[in-house]
């Protein structure tokens, strides 16, 4: 091979390189796929809502945060190879949205959830709180048959002129009669915290 034809071929390998990688770049467009996390919060109240943005504002530009009522399951599935889920919890359990789109995409959700999150008021500070939100984790991944890696709970809060008349009455006689507390307004949310664990996820996201 003479240096011109040298030459000549190394700038072919060149131009390929480049438009593979160009090609490669594309792909996500091409294929309708973000390079992004999809962040699915479940919320009634807003505190979820809250903590979601606050997890994203961590995470920074690599993230789209979406309401689980507001999305088309297949679109979103299939516009996204990561996820992250997160739900507040009320009695009997996670938003409803979240467990369907788990028990109906299993087997594509256990691939691409990297983490997830719930909201409540159980605070596992001692022993009996920390089996209650281990209680609550277990029900909310039953319907994804794995557990994903990275899980973690927040505070939530309780405004009482907020709440839909039919839990305010339940969660009246639940404070008053069986925890024998006063039914008062508080507030645990930790924009912090959550912060953090979207700073801390990352490094998750970029991979
Ligand atoms: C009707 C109702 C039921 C709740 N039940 C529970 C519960 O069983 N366990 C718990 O730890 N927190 C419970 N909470 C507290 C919520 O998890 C907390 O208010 C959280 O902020 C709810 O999320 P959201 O503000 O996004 O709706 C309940 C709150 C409401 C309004």
């Amino acid at each position: 091979m003479d240096r011109r034809d040298f030459l000549f071929r190394i700038g072919i390998t060149l131009v390929s390189a480049s438009a593979y990688s160009f090609g490669e770049s594309l792909k996500p467009l091409i294929e309708g796929k973000s390079e992004k996390v999809a962040l699915l919060y479940g919320t009634r109240y807003g505190a979820t809502k809250d903590t979601a943005m606050w997890i994203a504002r961590g995470i920074g530009e690599n993230v789209d945060v979406h309401n689980i009522e507001e999305i088309d399951f297949d679109e979103t599935l299939h516009h996204y190879k990561k996820f992250i889920i997160g739900s507040g919890i009320w009695i009997d359990g996670a938003h409803p949205r979240l467990i369907e789109l788990l028990s109906d995409h299993t087997k594509m959700m256990q691939s691409k959830i990297i983490a997830s999150f719930i909201v409540c008021g159980t605070t596992g500070e001692d022993e009996a709180g920390k089996l209650r939100i281990a209680g609550y984790f277990k029900k909310f991944h039953q319907p994804l048959q794995i557990k994903p890696k990275v899980n973690k709970y927040f505070g939530g809060r309780m405004t009482i002129e907020k709440l839909s008349e039919k839990d305010r009455k339940l969660l009246d006689n639940f404070y008053t009669k069986v925890l024998k507390k006063k039914f008062e307004n508080w507030d645990r949310t930790n924009p912090e915290a959550a912060e953090k664990f979207g700073a801390d996820l990352s490094a998750a996201v970029a991979t």
